[in-house]
C-alpha cells in the first residue's frame, strides 16, 4: 500500500468521522475538516460563498464560488467542471498530501484534485477569500499552494489575473460552459496571444472570433469604450516574467463580473441592488464587424460607411471575387491591384484613420522607435505592409509594423489608431490629390506653410482680442480656435453661476455676444422653428460654420440642473444618427444649446410634403428608418448612458446633406440608471399622437415608449400621413388604428404612400409596416425592444404577428397647441398635463 493510498484510506474515515456544522459559517478549512454536500464556506466579510451546487436543471453536483449576498445564485468560480458528482454524496477534503480533492460515493479515486506538488506531506489550509479566490495555504508559512484564480471557468472576477507566466509558460484564461446546466469546458475561450504584439483574443473552438487587439496604452485597441475610469482599476504587464491583465475595482461594494457564455458573447455586468437584476455594462462581440474577419485580408470594414456594404479594400487592394463583393459577401478580401508593385519603386503610405489596427500575431513591435523612424523601417523591407503606433496616442511611440496579409481592420466613428498603408506610387498621387493620407514632399511644404500662416494669424487675432479688451470693447469671436479657448473661458461674463464647476462638460463654451451676432440678435428671419422649450435659431459664425441655436425659453420647464444635465448628458453622445452639438451657452436668464446645422430640415417637411415627397423613394426612405433605429437603439442601449428621447416624431428627425437622419431635440429626453426599467413622471411631456399610451396615461415612460413612437414614425414614413390626420375613409381612426383596420383585412398595402411610385419591393414594405406595428402595441410587454427592431429590420426572420395596437381612436377634441409657447399650452388628458408642441 503506497502512502496516497493510505492517506486516501484515513481521509475515508476521516469523513465519517468529523463533520462541519452546516449553520456556523467559517471561511477556511484544514486538513481534518471536510466540506460535504449541503456545508457552504463564506468569505470572512460574506461576499462569497463556497458549496456543492447544481447549475441549471442539471442534477449534477459541482463544487463552486458564488456571491453571498446576490440572491440569484451566480456561479463564478467550479471546480470539478469537468467530473461532476452523482447525487449529494460529493465531500471535499484536504487530503493527507495536503493538496485539494473532491470524492464521490467512491472514497478511493478523487474525482477532482487541485494540482499541488509537495514534496514532503504537509499540513495546508484551504480558504476562500473575499475577493472569490479559493486558496491553498501552506500552514504556518502562508505560502500559497494552489489557487483557484489560477483556474477560472468563465468568470472574470475583479483581480483575478489572465495571461501567461512566461517562464513556466502557464497560461490563464476563461473557458465558456458547455451550457446552462453543464459547466464543463465549452469550446468557447478568452485567452492572451503572446505572439507578434500580443493581443487579446476570444476564440471559438481554435478559430479566432473576435479579437480585443493589443494593448495601446491605456485600453485594447479592439474595445474603444474602456476609458480610464475612477471605478476600474486596470494593470497590464507585459515584462519577460508574465503577460497579463487584471481588472481591479477601487469601490468593492460593487459587484462587477465578466462572463464568457457559451454563445462566445464576453459581457461585464454588474448587480443592482434596487432592482434585484445583473445589468449589461459592456459586451463583445456586437456588430458584424466585431466578428473576426468579417471582409476577408486587406479589407477594412467599415459599419458606418455611408453606402450600406460594410467592407471596403484598403487602398491599394481590389475585390478578390467581384461577384461575390457585389453580392456583399465579403469574406474572399481583398488583393494587390493588378500589376502594382510596392517594391522600390517610388511607393508610400497612405493612412487609413479611427481603425483597430489588423491582427498583430506575426507583426513586429519597437518600442523604442517613433513613427518617423517606424515608417522608414517599414520601407526598408518590401514585404513590409503597414505600420502604426504602438500606442493609442497622438503622435505616439512605438512602433508596430506588419507583414503579409492584412486581417480584420475595422473602423470606429471616435476611437482607433493611424494605419499606414504601404501603397505604389500611382496610388500615392492618388492620395495625396485628396490631400489625405500620405502626403508627397510638395503637400507637406504647402501643409507646413499654410500652418505657419495660421499660426501668425492666431497669434494675431489673440493680440488683437487682447488688445480690444483693454479697450472694454466686445471681444471678436474666437471659439473655433482651441489654442485661445480657454483664455476666452476664463474671461467669459457667460461664468456668472457660482457653482458652475459642475458644468464641467467636454462641450466647448459659448458667449451670448457670439451667439447674438450669428443669429442676427436672433432675428425673426433666422427663426427655423419652435423646438420643445424654446425657438430654434440659423446661425452663421464669424468662421463661417452653420449652426443651429436653441435659445431655451427663460421660463421654460427645463431648470438650470436639467439643463446641465443635458449638456452633459449629450456632450457623451456620439452617433452619427444624432445630431451632434457643438456647444452650449449660459449667462444670466439665458441658456442656449448649439447644434449643427442641418440644411435640409426635419423628415416631416419631406414626407408630409406633397410635391417634396417624391425625393424619398423606398431605398432612401428604408435607409433613414435604418438610421433613425440605430440612433434609438445607441440611446438605449449602446452609449454609455441609457436615454430614453420621449420626444420622437418626424420634426424631430434631421436631415443632413445627403438626407441621413439625424435625432434632435433631446429636451425631455432622460437618462435612465442602468438598472431602471421604468421611471413614472407626473408630468408627461411629449407629442400627442407619438405618445404610447401607458406613458400618456399614467406617465409610465421606458424604452418601450420610444419603441412606440417609432412604430408610429415608421408608419408615417411608409405612409406619408400624419397619425393625427383625418381619413375620408375611416374618420374616428387615427393612422394606427386605420393601418391596424386594414392588416386585419389583408389591405395593408393599400396604405402605401402613392408617391413611392412601383419603386419598392411590395414584400419588404409590408414587412416595415408589420414591425411597425408591432411597436405600437398596446401592451407594453408585447413591443420588440429596440435592438431586436434593427435585426428584424435587417433579416428576412420570420415576424410574429401583431396584437392590437394603442390608440387607435382620435382623440375628438384635439386642439394643437400654439407654437409660440412651450410648455406653456397644456392639454389634460385625465389630469396628466400634456405638452403638445407643433410640428416645426
Ligand atoms: C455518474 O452517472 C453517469 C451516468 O448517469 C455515469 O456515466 C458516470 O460514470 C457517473 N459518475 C460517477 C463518478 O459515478
Ligand atoms: C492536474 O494535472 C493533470 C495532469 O497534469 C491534469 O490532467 C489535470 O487537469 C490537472 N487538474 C487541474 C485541476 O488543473
Ligand atoms: C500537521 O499538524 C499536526 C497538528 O499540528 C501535527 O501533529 C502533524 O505532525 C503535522 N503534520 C505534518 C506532516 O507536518
Ligand atoms: C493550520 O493553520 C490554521 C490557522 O492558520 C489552524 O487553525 C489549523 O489548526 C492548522 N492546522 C494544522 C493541522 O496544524
Ligand atoms: C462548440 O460546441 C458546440 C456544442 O458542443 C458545437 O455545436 C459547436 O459546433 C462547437 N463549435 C466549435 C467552433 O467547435
Ligand atoms: C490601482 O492599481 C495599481 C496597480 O495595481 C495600484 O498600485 C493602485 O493602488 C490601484 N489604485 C486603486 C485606487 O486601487
Ligand atoms: C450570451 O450573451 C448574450 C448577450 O448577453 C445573449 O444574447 C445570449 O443569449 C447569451 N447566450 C447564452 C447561450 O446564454
Ligand atoms: C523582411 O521581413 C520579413 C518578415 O518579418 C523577414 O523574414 C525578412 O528577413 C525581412 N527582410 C529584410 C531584408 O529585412
Ligand atoms: C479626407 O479627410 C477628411 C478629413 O480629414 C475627410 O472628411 C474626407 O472624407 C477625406 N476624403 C477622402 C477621400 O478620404
Amino acid at each position: 500500500m503506497n502512502s496516497s493510498q493510505y492517506w486516501s484510506k484515513i481521509t475515508a474515515l476521516l469523513i465519517f468521522l468529523l463533520h462541519l456544522p452546516s449553520c456556523i459559517s467559517i471561511d477556511s478549512i484544514t486538513s481534518n475538516q471536510i466540506i460535504k454536500d449541503g456545508d457552504v464556506l463564506v468569505s470572512s466579510r460574506k461576499r462569497f460563498a463556497l458549496g456543492f451546487f447544481s447549475p441549471g436543471n442539471s442534477g449534477k453536483r459541482y463544487v463552486g464560488v458564488w456571491y453571498n449576498k446576490v440572491p440569484e445564485q451566480t456561479i463564478v468560480w467550479v471546480a470539478n467542471r469537468d467530473n461532476p458528482v452523482n447525487g449529494t454524496s460529493g465531500v471535499l477534503v484536504i487530503d493527507g498530501d495536503g493538496g485539494l480533492v473532491i470524492y464521490g460515493k467512491d472514497r478511493t479515486i478523487p474525482l477532482w484534485s487541485a494540482n499541488v506538488t509537495l514534496s514532503s506531506p504537509k499540513n495546508s489550509t484551504a480558504k476562500l477569500l473575499d475577493t472569490g479566490n479559493f486558496v491553498l495555504f501552506q500552514n504556518g508559512s502562508q505560502r500559497v499552494l494552489w489557487e483557484g484564480f489560477d483556474y477560472p471557468s468563465n468568470t472574470m472576477l475583479p483581480f483575478m489575473k489572465i495571461g501567461l507566466n512566461r517562464r513556466s509558460r502557464f497560461n490563464r484564461f476563461l473557458t465558456s460552459w458547455k451550457s446552462q446546466d453543464d459547466p464543463g469546458t465549452g469550446n468557447c475561450s478568452y485567452r492572451i496571444d503572446p505572439n507578434g504584439f500580443p493581443q487579446l483574443f476570444l476564440y471559438k473552438g481554435r478559430a479566432p472570433w473576435w479579437r480585443a487587439g493589443s494593448w495601446i496604452g491605456h485600453r485594447w485597441s479592439g474595445v474603444p469604450e474602456m476609458t480610464p475610469n475612477f471605478i476600474f482599476n486596470v494593470s497590464f504587464l507585459n515584462n519577460q516574467d508574465e503577460l497579463s491583465i487584471m481588472y481591479g475595482i477601487t469601490d468593492d461594494s460593487i459587484f462587477s463580473r465578466m462572463v464568457l457564455n457559451e454563445s462566445g458573447i464576453v459581457e461585464r455586468s454588474t448587480w443592482h441592488d434596487q432592482v434585484h437584476q445583473w445589468i449589461k455594462f459592456w459586451s463583445a462581440p456586437v456588430e458584424l464587424c466585431d466578428n473576426y474577419g468579417k471582409c476577408g485580408p486587406n479589407s477594412n470594414c467599415d459599419p458606418y460607411h455611408a453606402d450600406k456594404f460594410e467592407c471596403t479594400c484598403l487602398p491599394g487592394f481590389e475585390p478578390k471575387l467581384l461577384r461575390e463583393w457585389y453580392l456583399r459577401d465579403g469574406s474572399g478580401g481583398c488583393v494587390r491591384k493588378k500589376g502594382v508593385s510596392v517594391c522600390q519603386n517610388g511607393e508610400g503610405f497612405v493612412k487609413v484613420s479611427l481603425v483597430k489596427a489588423p491582427d498583430s500575431s506575426t507583426a513586429r513591435v519597437n518600442l523604442n522607435l517613433g513613427l518617423k523612424e517606424c515608417e522608414e523601417e517599414c520601407l526598408r523591407n518590401c514585404s513590409c505592409m503597414a505600420y502604426s503606433n504602438a500606442y493609442d496616442l497622438q503622435g505616439g511611440n512605438g512602433c508596430v509594423t506588419w507583414y503579409g496579409d492584412l486581417m480584420d481592420t475595422r473602423t470606429y466613428t471616435n476611437a482607433g489608431q493611424d494605419l499606414y498603408v504601404r501603397v505604389d506610387s500611382i496610388e500615392l498621387a492618388k492620395y495625396a490629390k485628396k490631400s489625405n493620407g500620405s502626403l508627397s514632399k510638395k503637400g507637406k511644404l504647402a501643409i507646413a506653410i499654410t500652418s505657419i500662416l495660421v499660426f501668425f494669424l492666431v497669434i494675431f487675432i489673440a493680440y488683437w482680442s487682447v488688445k480690444m479688451k483693454r479697450k472694454g470693447k466686445e471681444r471678436p469671436n474666437l471659439f473655433s480656435f482651441g489654442a485661445t479657448r480657454s483664455i476666452y473661458l476664463e474671461n467669459s461674463p457667460c461664468r456668472t453661476d457660482p457653482d458652475d464647476s459642475g458644468l464641467k462638460s467636454d462641450l466647448p463654451f459659448f458667449d451670448l455676444s457670439t451667439i447674438s451676432a450669428a443669429t442676427k440678435n436672433f432675428s425673426n428671419s433666422n427663426r427655423l422653428g419652435e423646438g420643445g422649450f424654446g425657438p430654434v435659431y440659423r446661425g452663421v459664425l464669424s468662421t463661417g460654420t452653420e449652426i443651429a441655436v436653441k435659445r431655451l425659453c427663460k421660463n421654460s420647464g427645463q431648470g438650470n440642473e436639467e439643463f446641465k444635465n443635458e449638456v452633459l448628458l449629450i456632450a457623451k453622445l456620439q452617433h452619427r444618427n444624432l445630431v451632434r452639438m457643438l456647444g452650449y451657452c449660459v449667462q444670466d436668464e439665458e441658456k442656449m444649446l448649439i447644434y449643427e446645422y442641418l440644411p435640409n430640415k426635419s423628415l416631416d417637411s419631406f414626407i408630409f410634403n406633397e410635391t417634396k415627397k417624391a425625393f424619398l423613394d423606398w431605398a432612401r426612405r428604408l435607409e433613414i428608418i435604418f438610421g433613425i433605429a440605430r440612433g434609438i437603439l445607441y440611446l438605449h442601449q449602446d452609449s454609455r448612458l441609457r436615454i430614453i428621447h420621449r420626444d420622437l416624431k418626424a420634426s424631430n428627425v434631421l436631415l443632413d446633406y445627403d438626407m441621413n437622419p439625424k435625432i434632435a431635440d433631446f429636451g425631455m429626453a432622460r437618462i435612465f440608471g442602468a438598472n431602471q426599467i421604468e421611471a413614472n413622471t407626473n408630468r408627461v411631456v411629449g407629442t400627442y399622437g407619438y405618445m404610447s399610451p401607458e406613458y400618456a396615461m399614467e406617465g409610465l415612460f421606458s424604452v418601450k415608449s420610444d419603441v412606440y413612437s417609432f412604430g408610429v414614425l415608421l408608419l408615417e414614413i411608409i405612409t406619408g400621413r400624419k397619425n393625427t390626420g383625418y381619413y375620408y375613409d375611416n374618420p374616428d381612426s387615427n393612422l394606427v388604428g386605420h393601418v391596424w383596420d386594414l392588416w386585419k383585412e389583408g389591405r395593408a398595402s393599400e396604405i402605401i404612400d402613392t408617391s413611392l411610385g412601383e419603386s419598392y419591393p411590395i414584400s419588404e414594405v409590408l414587412r416595415c409596416i408589420q414591425i411597425a406595428l408591432l411597436c405600437v402595441q398596446e401592451y407594453v410587454d408585447d413591443r420588440p425592444t429596440m435592438s431586436k427592431v434593427v435585426s428584424v429590420l435587417g433579416n428576412d426572420a420570420a415576424l410574429p404577428s401583431p396584437r392590437k395596437p394603442g390608440f387607435l381612436l382620435k382623440r375628438s377634441n384635439y386642439t394643437s397647441g400654439d407654437p409660440s409657447t412651450s410648455t406653456g399650452d397644456a392639454n389634460s388628458i385625465n389630469y396628466v398635463t400634456c405638452t403638445i408642441v407643433e410640428a416645426r
